[in-house]
């Protein structure tokens, strides 16, 4: 894909790029809307990602091509405003924003990008592409921009040029992957820690290709009602909650019934999926792999219930694979509502338990959903040629 980029750019823009970086997508395997809760989470970065080649302009315009549709967006350099087309600009877009927050950019720039993440899967294509552009872009203006930064500017981006309320999981994900790792992340520290992956497990992607729509108003809307949790609990508790991960799940349970029905239910999500990870992550340090699947299906299971951002075609897949031998686990992965499941098999069984799913998948919904082995991979970088 690399070289199908650098080719493509020298054949558009008449010269080389001079700059080159490239960001992994995400797979998030346990701790589900935790970040924007200050919770926990574990995931890894991806062997799918996004080139995102540059070189400085002669003038003040910004020219960004998208290598796939070969479609164009330009802008002054000292205005990347939002578009309403082509609208996957907003994230390089979004991004420059920040980097002009933060140092000068006297000239604009030839861009392109590339990537094989698959749109709308849940695997955070829009992370990837803010996070590569962030660095190319970074490098290119001499903006120094540590990681935990760059994720904030990715996450700016998709909160006013997406108008999505993330947290921080993906970009940080694309940020801190390493090869056969898990990233636990505290999204309250913001301190990251590395779990090794033995050569005993494999996750399993099931994209079931579903996008539901009002996906963006439905991710805005759970967050305000965690936020509304939390300034419930504050008010019940002894202790201050500034947000749920203030939360136990004991606290939860003997406040719940004066809540809200709505707000307590979501509450309950959040709350529940960061004990999971901490429970997870001491199964996965004594190699209980069985344990840790189930905490993936507890972990659907609490977003079919409490959070309902699941949908028909995600639940085929993990009813599924509670029944499907070699399969230790299966969940929604990242924000719900349609995308992919992931799930923990080992190696051995990937052949079987692919077929396996799809079977019982295109039988309910008279399509194939893609299922793809995927491995834990080093995080975004610049490419040294
Ligand atoms: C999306 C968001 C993340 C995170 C996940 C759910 O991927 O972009 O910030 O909230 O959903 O865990």
């Amino acid at each position: 894909m690399y070289n199908t980029v650098t080719k493509a750019f020298r054949d558009y823009y008449g010269h080389a790029h001079t700059i080159a970086a490239y960001a992994p997508g995400r797979v998030e395997v346990l701790g589900n809307h935790t970040d924007y809760n200050e919770g926990y989470a574990l995931s890894a970065a991806i062997s799918y990602g996004t080139y995102f080649l540059v070189s400085p302009a002669e003038d003040s315009t910004c020219r960004l091509v998208a290598g796939d549709l070969m479609a164009e967006v330009s802008c002054d350099i000292q205005s990347p405003r939002r578009v309403t087309e082509n609208t996957w600009a907003n994230y390089v877009l979004g991004v420059l924003a920040g980097l002009q927050a933060r140092g000068h950019t006297p000239t604009g720039f030839n861009a392109m990008f590339l990537g094989n993440i698959p749109l709308g899967a849940g695997l955070s294509s829009s992370a990837a592409l803010e996070i590569c552009s962030g660095l190319a872009l970074s490098h290119l203006y001499d903006i120094a921009v540590d990681r935990l930064e760059m994720a904030r500017i990715g996450q700016k981006a998709e909160h006013e040029y997406a108008g999505v309320k993330c947290g921080l999981l993906d970009q940080v994900s694309s940020l801190f992957g390493e090869d056969n790792a898990l990233v636990m992340i505290d999204f309250r520290s913001l301190e990251t820690q590395s779990l090794a992956v033995g050569s005993d497990a494999a996750f399993l992607m099931c994209n079931t290709k579903a996008k539901h729509a009002l996906v963006d108003g439905e991710y805005n809307e759970r967050r305000e009602h965690c936020e509304a949790a939390a300034a419930f609990f504050n008010e019940v508790l002894p202790h201050p909650v500034t947000a749920l991960r203030d939360v136990s799940w004991a606290e939860w349970e003997s406040h719940a019934s004066a809540m809200d029905p709505l707000t307590a239910r979501r509450a309950a999500h959040p709350i529940g999926e960061s004990e999971r990870v901490l429970a997870g992550r001491a199964l996965l340090d004594s190699g209980d792999l069985e344990g840790f699947g189930r905490l993936m299906f507890e972990s659907h299971d609490s977003s079919v219930n409490y959070f309902e951002n699941s949908c028909a075609e995600l639940d085929t897949i993990v009813a599924a694979a509670k029944g499907i031998p070699g399969v230790l686990g299966a969940r929604l992965s990242g924000g719900g509502f349609g995308g992919s499941v992931v799930a923990l098999i080992h190696p051995r069984d990937a052949e079987t338990v692919s077929h396996a799913i799809q079977t019982v998948f295109k039988r309910a919904h008279g399509h194939l959903c893609d299922v793809a082995v995927l491995v834990p991979s080093s995080g975004a970088r610049l490419i040294k040629d």
